[in-house]
């Protein structure tokens, strides 16, 4: 039985505690394993996790502050941890095929489980396994942990980490692999935008539970090992009836009648939303958007409605002083259906102070690229097509082979890219940040504003974005975010030289 909506209390990811701190870089360790998680109230729900909860904890960072996660894979499968929005090397980005295999339950790996005292604090840790397994192959590559280091030398943002391992992503994510990862400087802070209590992370995420309880996923094999893809009719992607705001089913939030800042993550597998803010009285509250994916927005843009695409982050302040005592808030999606078209809602409990402030200027470091930067334009066609394995999603007509090099590109390069697409695709590069430039040859939207790192194209869409291809050598990926169709083949390499 699904709970009523705006009974469950919202959940707020705990944040995570470094391990320990060494020449400036904090040392956070995150065990992958599977958990039985209280979704539904009084319903447990197997899951995937990392560290047992859904989502997993957040790890909050400093602008330059580099930070690095040992992960230990617990789970029956390999997996690779992908820091989305992240500025990160690519040794540590999560190639798909770059895996932190399973450990602990193969006989060779209890000598490594042995150690674990003192794996993972050590750089020299990931052959270890090697001595005591050389009858088998399998010892030498079996990681117990392995760290990825994330400098994290970017404009302070919204990111999130989730599974990235090739064709298998989606079922991953959607058993629960994804957190947060906030990043903040000294001039964000500064700003007086509404902060502690007030500032409410809101990861968005829809899932379908079957008759027992467990996350119902049309996977063509349930062991997630072998047979990626999903069964006929969830070849456009995967959608749940039930609608999770950090973890819990259209949860409610007590608030002071106060500004509140909303950082909102879509981490649904395929589920587009159009979020608006309505009050008892049917009153559209304003959505004064301060920030995107990247980061903050150079002014503040008001909506009263805005579209968010799987994987894509709106930062925004809503003010609930207006709002009577008692009164309710409810986050509708506009483009749900009967109880899709619930998320959350806010319960104003009380008057209250509020020396918070929208600033007019809130970020001056906004790359300003002009097209005329641009020392090359390429073409991408985002469309379904036929693989060998049957449908697929293909960029360019082409699916996903991590042994092609699709785009090759210099460092420092400035690039416009043509996306066009047959269906909704939310399109998304590694490394890097990018400006939606048009729309069908039209002017952006205002939810365009901002540096980005995943713009959502409409059917039969043409958008053009410009980035500046920095920060490091090496091979990155772009692909669609619906997460089954990046892993039915619409994904691509990104190599920078
Ligand atoms: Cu959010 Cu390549 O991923
Ligand atoms: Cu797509």
């Amino acid at each position: 039985p699904l709970p009523l909506p705006f009974q469950v209390p919202l959940p707020v990811p705990a944040v995570l505690t470094p391990v320990g701190t060494s020449g400036g870089a904090d040392r956070y360790e995150i065990t992958q394993r599977e958990a039985s998680v209280e979704i539904l109230p009084g319903v447990t729900t197997p899951m995937w996790t990392y560290d047992g909860t859904f989502p997993g904890p957040t790890i909050e960072s400093r602008r330059g502050r580099p930070v690095t996660v040992s992960h230990r894979n617990e789970l029956p499968v390999p997996t690779v941890v992908h820091l989305h929005g992240g500025r990160t090397p690519a040794a540590s980005d999560g190639y798909p095929t770059d895996l932190l295999l399973p450990a602990g339950r193969q006989e060779h790996s209890m000598h490594v489980e042995h150690g674990s005292g003192h794996m993972g604090r050590g750089s020299g840790h990931m052959e270890h396994g090697s001595g005591h397994g050389m009858h088998d192959p399998r010892a030498v590559v079996s990681e117990l942990t392995r760290d990825y280091t994330f400098p994290l030398d970017q404009r302070p943002a919204l990111l999130w980490y989730h599974d990235h391992r090739m064709d298998f992503t989606a079922p991953a994510i959607w058993r629960g692999l994804a957190g947060l990862h906030i990043v903040r400087d000294d001039a964000e802070d500064a700003l007086g935008l509404p902060a502690g209590p007030r500032e409410l992370p809101l990861m968005i995420a829809d899932r379908a539970f079957a008759a027992d309880g467990g996350l119902a996923y049309p996977a063509l094999d349930p062991t997630l090992r072998v047979r990626p893809g999903v069964r006929e009719p969830y070849l456009a992607g995967v959608l749940g009836d039930v609608i999770l705001v950090n973890g819990a089913p259209w949860p409610v939030h007590e608030v002071d009648a106060a500004r509140h800042r909303l950082r909102i993550l879509n981490a649904s597998n395929a589920r587009h939303y159009e979020l608006e803010a309505v009050t008892g009285d049917g009153r559209r509250l304003d959505l004064v958007q301060v920030g995107a994916d990247q980061g903050l927005l150079a002014a503040p843009v008001v909506h009263t409605l805005f579209p968010i695409a799987p994987a894509e982050r709106y930062d925004v302040v809503v003010d609930f002083s207006g709002v009577p005592i008692g009164g309710l808030v409810r986050v509708v999606n506009r483009l749900g259906s009967g109880r899709t078209r619930d998320v959350m809602a806010f319960r104003v409990a009380r008057k209250a102070a509020d020396d918070s402030r929208i600033p007019r200027a809130l970020s001056a470091d906004l790359p300003a690229w002009r097209r005329s930067d641009a020392v090359r334009v390429r073409d991408f066609a985002f469309r379904a097509g036929q693989t060998h394995a049957g449908h697929g999603w293909l960029i360019g007509g082409l699916p996903f082979d991590p042994a092609r090099t699709d785009v090759t590109t210099r460092l420092g390069d400035v690039e416009v890219w043509r996306l066009v697409a047959d269906v909704h695709h939310p399109v998304h590069l590694h490394l890097v940040g990018f400006r939606v430039l048009s729309r069908s040859g039209r002017q952006p939207l205002p939810h365009d504003a901002g540096l980005k790192d995943t713009v959502s194209l409409r059917p039969g869409e043409a958008v053009e974005i410009i980035t500046r291809f920095d920060g490091y050598r090496g091979r990155y990926l772009f692909h669609c975010h619906n997460a089954e169709h990046e892993d039915m083949g619409m994904m691509a390499n990104l190599e920078i030289v």
